[in-house]
């Protein structure tokens, strides 16, 4: 089963085409098509997430019929990309067609087509949680909009502001206090921004793992702070290494782990950081056994903290969905977990096991 989210192309140009096809097709589905007609039938058949319509000239028959089917099928809320030769303004208007779009001229970066198209697919996602329960809506909304803060920030070259952080983090410690962890887990693996997606699972999973511990104010804000900001060093991580569908070459893989460095220099910059979700974010990759990364650390010199955020990112890195692979059943995440004998606190392992699923028997042995 394929599980790239779906985009469908209309062009005439196969110049174009081929763009559209080396760009997108290693992290999109794609169905290309000439005519927009069998392209909105196809549609109402299989809903896509974005439409790309690329006109040939100014403003042409395709683009016409666009606007009228894109409102006709608003309720499957596609989104759109428009795209046109150099100097072709674009005569559709946001107003016109009442979905998420985007306008580009060629020549177009592949990385602003990408970007856009995420965006669009982002978007999306943020108008459906709005209509959510504002108990699992609000946290989401908040630290969606947080974590686009510290995107800008970081590209601004500002320090990230981890009280803010801290703040966008309050809705999500009462929803996991009241039991709303399962819905936000599900919620937001419709956002398209990965590293966004596995950094609110870390923080709702640490925060219910801390919650079942007993913790309470600063420190289970300590955690949920910790897990949101964790690997902020992966908003440096190139595209091409952190999105890739495939396995990591040998080259590839000391840049991926680089990001705990740069997670580390990023927070450590910012005055208000507090030592908790720094230790979070500088060690979520080390093992007792000292094969983990960057330091090895090893058995005492690893803390609680770190211990749960290692069992907990895992956790969520093995349950969430990625374009080239679905999200495994928590069972056999937790098989992989127990598996990993001496590179994981597995008497903490049995703990988050009781609290994520209530009522196992390890629970009983827990208790
Ligand atoms: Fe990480
Ligand atoms: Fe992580």
């Amino acid at each position: 089963m394929n599980h790239l989210p779906k985009i469908l192309v209309v062009t005439q140009n196969p110049q174009r085409q081929a763009f559209f096809e080396q760009t997108l097709s290693p992290y999109f589905e794609l169905a290309v098509f000439r005519d927009i007609e069998q392209a909105m039938e196809e549609c109402a058949r299989l809903p896509r997430q974005v439409i790309i319509i690329d006109q040939n000239g100014r403003r042409d028959r395709n683009c016409d019929l666009f606007v009228e089917y894109s409102n006709q099928l608003r309720d499957k809320s596609p989104g759109l990309i428009a795209t046109a030769g150099q100097d072709i303004s674009f005569d559709i208007d946001q107003q016109e067609i009442e979905v998420p779009a985007l306008f580009f001229n060629f020549p177009i970066l592949p990385k602003a087509l990408l970007d856009g198209v995420s965006r669009i697919i982002g978007e999306k996602a943020e108008h459906v949680w709005k209509e959510l329960p504002e108990a699992i809506g609000r946290p989401l909304t908040l630290t969606v909009e947080e974590y686009q803060g510290i995107s800008d920030a970081i590209a601004n070259g500002e320090p990230i502001d981890c009280n803010s952080a801290a703040e966008s983090c309050t809705p999500l410690i009462d929803a996991v206090g009241t039991g709303g962890h399962h819905d936000l887990l599900k919620a937001v693996q419709s956002h398209h921004n990965y590293t966004y997606v596995h950094s609110m699972r870390v923080a709702t999973l640490l925060t219910l793992f801390g919650h079942g511990l007993g913790m309470k104010g600063d420190d289970l804000l300590i955690l949920s702070t910790g897990g949101l900001i964790h690997d902020v060093g992966k908003l440096v991580t190139p595209e091409q290494i952190l999105n890739k569908p495939g396995k990591l070459t040998e080259d590839e893989w000391p840049v991926m782990r680089d990001h705990v460095t740069r997670s580390t220099e990023l927070l450590g910059a910012s005055t208000d950081v507090t030592k908790g979700a720094l230790i979070i974010a500088s060690q979520h990759h080390e093992k007792i056994d000292g094969s983990g990364y960057p330091h090895g650390l090893k058995g005492k010199e690893l803390n609680e903290l770190a211990r749960m955020s290692v069992i907990v990112d895992i956790f969520g890195a093995l349950t969430d969905a990625r374009s080239y692979k679905p999200s495994f059943p928590q069972e056999k995440a937790f098989g992989i977990l127990e598996s990993m004998q001496g590179q994981i606190d597995q008497d903490l392992l049995k703990v988050f096991r009781a609290i994520f699923v209530p009522g196992s028997d390890v629970e009983k042995q827990v208790a």
